[in-house]
């Protein structure tokens, strides 16, 4: 019988699903919702034949290699999988597992969220309150910017782009992108969306929401530069990985006035949030909760699970990142 290795504790369904498929001896649980210690992840990962593992892990050669030869599949609880060496992987022929589409809907609607709370300044305006600085109505008490008419940039167009994107069309809101590959004629339709380069997207945006993945090419897309492009009146938007924004960078710019605010979901080296932006007050900042509803969270823990038990059952996962490693 295969062995795993879960490192957290995990919501819904998945961790009896992976009891009643392997049994409880076959089935190790970092049982807590404290992440996992990198020593305690070297060790336990020994011998397993299977690891369902989170974002906050760093699945390298040298836990694949601890793992040793009998593993056959990382299976991460996230869309994102910045975090593991996936050409490592690969080379030792073990499959990664994500778990795309059942979190798109969420993570657009945080992301839209964020852009209100942003555009409106309502983390600002909630703290006025509750801090009892309110004495009356103001017509200029926290005067924010409108969305209807504004111009959306999104800069990737993936799943949870263009969920943002239909999102928008609701709003009014006049929609640009930008993308590695650019969508058939149809999708733009669809979306009502304008493909830009990036220099477009920086000087046209009134709102610019980040829906890349983070990759060598996208690691610090957004810097110095990027935010000396955009308009004083923009609102910035990060929901995908905190390295493709430069923060002490975001935080200037914040604090500047090179952009009006931002709603940032995501940081650089979580869940450490770099001091100059939390000094920033035009900031909403959260502790990365894209796909954090309940129903969400457990359909993803459950679509992990799935992807290790179709693999180690000698099935094919639904959503391998290394489909060559499959015969
Ligand atoms: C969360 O950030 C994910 O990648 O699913």
């Amino acid at each position: 019988m295969p062995r795993i290795l879960i490192t957290r504790r995990l919501p819904g369904r998945a961790v009896e699903m992976l009891l009643n498929t392997f049994g409880q001896a076959n089935v190790d649980l970092h049982d807590s919702d404290v992440p996992i210690t990198r020593a305690a992840l070297l060790s336990r990962v020994q011998g397993v034949d299977g690891l369902l593992c989170l974002l906050t892990e760093r699945i390298d050669a040298e836990v694949l290699d601890a793992a040793g030869k009998r593993l056959r599949i990382v299976s991460t609880m996230a869309v994102g999988y910045d975090n593991i060496d996936v050409s490592a992987a690969t080379a030792r022929g073990v499959a990664v597992t994500n778990t795309p589409g059942v979190l798109t809907e969420s993570t657009a609607d945080l992301a839209f969220a964020l852009i209100l709370a942003a555009a409106r300044r309502l983390g600002e305006a909630e703290r006025f309150l509750r801090s009892g600085s309110w004495n009356t109505w103001s017509p200029t008490l926290l005067l924010g910017v409108d969305l209807s008419g504004a111009t959306l940039g999104i800069f990737g167009m993936g799943r949870i782009g263009q969920a943002v994107a239909r999102r928008a069309q609701g709003f009014g809101m006049r929609i640009l992108y930008h993308n590695r590959r650019r969508l058939s004629a149809e999708q733009e339709a669809e979306f009502n969306a304008i493909y830009v380069d990036k220099e477009t997207l920086l000087a046209e945006s009134d709102f610019l929401s980040l829906h890349c993945p983070l990759s060598p090419e996208t690691r610090h897309a957004f810097s110095e530069t990027e935010f000396r492009r955009m308009k004083p009146s923009a609102v910035f938007v990060n929901t995908t990985r905190g390295p493709v924004v430069d923060e002490a960078a975001l935080a200037r710019a914040l604090r500047e006035g090179w952009i009006f605010s931002a709603g940032i979901d995501v940081f650089e080296r979580e869940p450490e949030v770099h001091p100059e932006l939390l000094a920033c007050e035009n900031a909403v900042l959260i502790p990365h909760l894209g796909s954090a509803t309940r129903a969400t969270r457990a359909k993803m823990a459950e679509m992990a699970a799935e992807n290790l038990i179709a693999l180690l059952q000698g099935g094919r996962p639904a959503h391998c990142v290394n489909p060559e490693v499959l015969v």
